[in-house]
């Protein structure tokens, strides 16, 4: 790659050596008619799928902004995952090479993951299970929370899959919402050295929210317990009983049955299950991985999200298997025992694509390149990158110190409720540092203002998509009218989609993400909403009121700031400061502990009653308070 100047950015152009062997030789051609003829491209897609029975019809849009893509095709995610590849010599390839924290490790050819998903598809039937449920997970990163999800699938039961991560009341929560009566989650995992306590937290989610009535629970740290009767099963238990036939067959959804929900926070209190489907999905998730990471069959891929993150479930379970790639699943943390766990991690596996997020990047660009330096990392052919703006100070690092100058890397930009990619380089594009670059095939977008005219190049503005794809949520769970007036409500007339996000788009095309201008915050990449910490904050018995906002931070790319009005009769203290945190971490998780609580009388909002942000940032920050004009009196 050759580093070369042009209109003050540096562009770095990908070798020969990848140019040659990406399947996509030249984007402007391909992409006009993938705009061109939306529907011709996404059949052509759609067709290298299995289908137990084709489309009618490839877009259905005659109920916008609810569409429908595929309909009348019948399908399963699992079909074309992994029942197709039992057919061809892919079957003895390995599908997952996990990798727990203590160094134990697993492997499972494509035969072997089919077994363990059919039979733990006839527990799921055995306990109750049927197509239209949805089952909760709720696990760590080992392999049978893979198997869990494809089991699901498998049998047309949709998954929730809350991240390990998360606490008691946001566990609840999504429980609740989804009327769970299904639980699969683990003793727990091991995270530096530590076992973790899902069970415990599990316990007390299902306490809050008593809609389960079965919890299987997979034995991983070996640490007690507690059971209760004709609730709690064992995986392996049950997984040794004859209900867990090794034969099972795959159930035959409608291109629009729902293949998962995904909760994310949004700018209220209460998180959005977004609901995914077997159809568009597949065809979408399948797609945007072939073209974006070049996946050949010799490849060896590493997604080092959480299964528990959309980035998970679209990139390191479904794209990828359905692709028939080698996959691989590390359970715990970056730097332990030493920051050059994944380092070791790809000489030894020899992975070829690798795909992390700029807070990672950070975070170990901190310990130095000499702990990558020890590793052979020769086998990196592309990198890419996911989750938050990426800094052009990190972004070279990873590709200097990690692909020594060699393996483009792919900064893709999208959303949970995207399903896949949407702005993304392809190998053969020339690259600038912390921009995304161009659309994905068949979508475009702009950057305009709030009537919906598009800005000048260069001048921030609302990112919008203006058109349907595949891949994008059908629906909020539950709530129609939120899904309208979130995404759709601001450019009704124009029929775009509001990211939330706000970008540039400079002169030849590039898009530059700026952040979220909403009340969502990235922390080390994590989604959450200002709302869902600040209920945390007031279900504490000393709270009555709450705001939080997210701050810049150079590592994690936001840090939680928390201003707190205590009730009458608690008075202000480091401890109960200190206390709030780590409710706040016992009710959503540690990734949204704050990393701030200040007291304060009262907060600044405006005269219908909103908080405003804006101001507690700029307070905050030391700043100018800006336009004063709406606070109330
Ligand atoms: C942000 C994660 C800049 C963005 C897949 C978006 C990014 C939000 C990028 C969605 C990127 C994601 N560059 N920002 N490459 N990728 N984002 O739903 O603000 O967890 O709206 O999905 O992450 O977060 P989510």
């Amino acid at each position: 790659m050759a580093a070369n100047q042009k209109s003050g950015n540096s562009l770095y152009h990908p070798s020969e050596g990848v140019k040659m062997r990406a399947r996509i030789k030249e984007y402007d051609k391909l992409y006009q008619e993938s705009i061109t003829n939306r529907e011709d491209f996404w059949a052509k897609e759609a067709e290298e799928l299995f289908w137990y029975q084709k489309w009618n019809k490839v877009l259905d849009d005659s109920n916008k902004p609810f569409y429908k893509w595929f309909t009348g095709g019948k399908t399963n995610v699992v079909a074309n995952a992994i029942d197709r590849h039992l057919d061809s010599e892919t079957k003895n390839k390995l599908a997952l090479i996990w990798e727990g924290e203590p160094g134990d490790v697993r492997t499972f050819s494509y035969f072997a993951l089919n077994r363990e998903i059919s039979k733990f598809a006839n527990v799921l039937k055995a306990m109750g299970a049927k197509k239209g449920d949805i089952v909760t997970i709720y696990m760590p990163q080992i392999p049978e929370i893979i198997i869990a999800m494809l089991a699901c699938a498998k049998i047309g039961a949709a998954h929730s899959v809350i991240y390990g991560g998360f606490s008691v009341e946001a566990l609840a929560e999504r429980i609740a919402d989804a009327h769970s009566s299904i639980l699969i989650t683990a003793d727990g995992g091991f995270r530096r050295g530590k076992p973790t306590n899902l069970k415990t937290i599990a316990d007390e989610a299902m306490r809050r929210s008593p809609t389960i009535d079965v919890c299987i629970t997979v034995k991983r740290t070996g640490k007690e317990c507690f059971m209760e009767n004709d609730r709690d099963y064992w995986w392996h238990d049950l997984m040794g009983m004859p209900i867990a036939s090794a034969k099972c067959e795959t159930e035959q959804t409608d291109a629009e049955d729902p293949l998962f929900i995904l909760y994310t926070s949004g700018t209220t209190g209460k998180p959005k299950g977004l609901i995914h489907t077997h159809g568009g999905y597949s065809v979408y998730a399948s797609s945007t991985f072939k073209y974006v990471f070049d996946i050949q069959p010799d490849d060896r891929w590493w997604c080092a999200a959480d299964p528990g993150w959309i980035t998970g479930h679209s990139y390191i379970v479904y794209g990828p298997l359905i692709n028939g790639a080698t996959i691989l699943l590390y359970e715990g943390a970056p730097n332990h025992p030493y920051p050059n766990r994944w380092w070791q991690m790809i000489e030894k596996y020899g992975v070829n694509i690798f795909y992390t997020s700029p807070t990672a990047i950070r975070g170990l660009m901190r310990y130095g390149a000499s702990w990558a330096d020890k590793h052979d990392l020769s086998s990196l052919r592309l990198l890419g990158s996911v989750g938050e703006p990426i800094n052009p100070e990190a972004w070279l690092w990873y590709y200097e110190v990690i692909g020594k100058n060699n393996c483009p890397i792919m900064d893709t930009w999208w959303q949970t409720e995207t399903g896949g990619f949407m702005i993304t380089p392809l190998p053969i594009t020339p690259l600038k540092p912390g921009s995304a670059t161009k659309p994905f095939f068949g979508n475009e977008i702009s950057v305009v203002d709030e009537s919906g005219k598009a800005v000048k190049h260069g001048t921030e503005g609302n990112l919008v998509i203006k058109n349907p794809w595949p891949g994008m949520a059908r629906t909020i769970l539950g709530d129609p009218d939120r899904f309208i007036e979130k995404y759709w409500k601001l450019y009704e007339k124009q029929g775009w989609y509001l990211t939330g996000d706000s970008a540039k788009i400079d002169e030849d095309g590039y898009v530059w993400i700026i952040g979220r201008n909403d009340d969502v915050l990235k922390v080390s990449g994590y989604r959450l909403g200002s709302a869902e910490i600040e209920s945390a904050l007031v279900s504490h018995p000393a709270v009555t009121e709450a705001a939080a906002i997210g701050l810049p931070d150079k590592l994690k790319g936001n840090i939680i700031h928390a201003t707190v009005i205590l009730k009458d009769g608690f008075s202000e203290s480091d401890e109960l400061a200190n206390e709030l945190k780590m409710h706040v971490d016992g009710e959503i998780g540690p990734i949204a502990r704050p990393a701030f609580v200040v007291f304060a009388d009262s907060l600044p909002k405006t005269r219908s009653g909103k908080i405003m942000r804006r101001v507690l940032k700029a307070r905050a920050l030391g700043q100018e308070e800006g336009d004063l004009s709406t606070l109330e009196e």
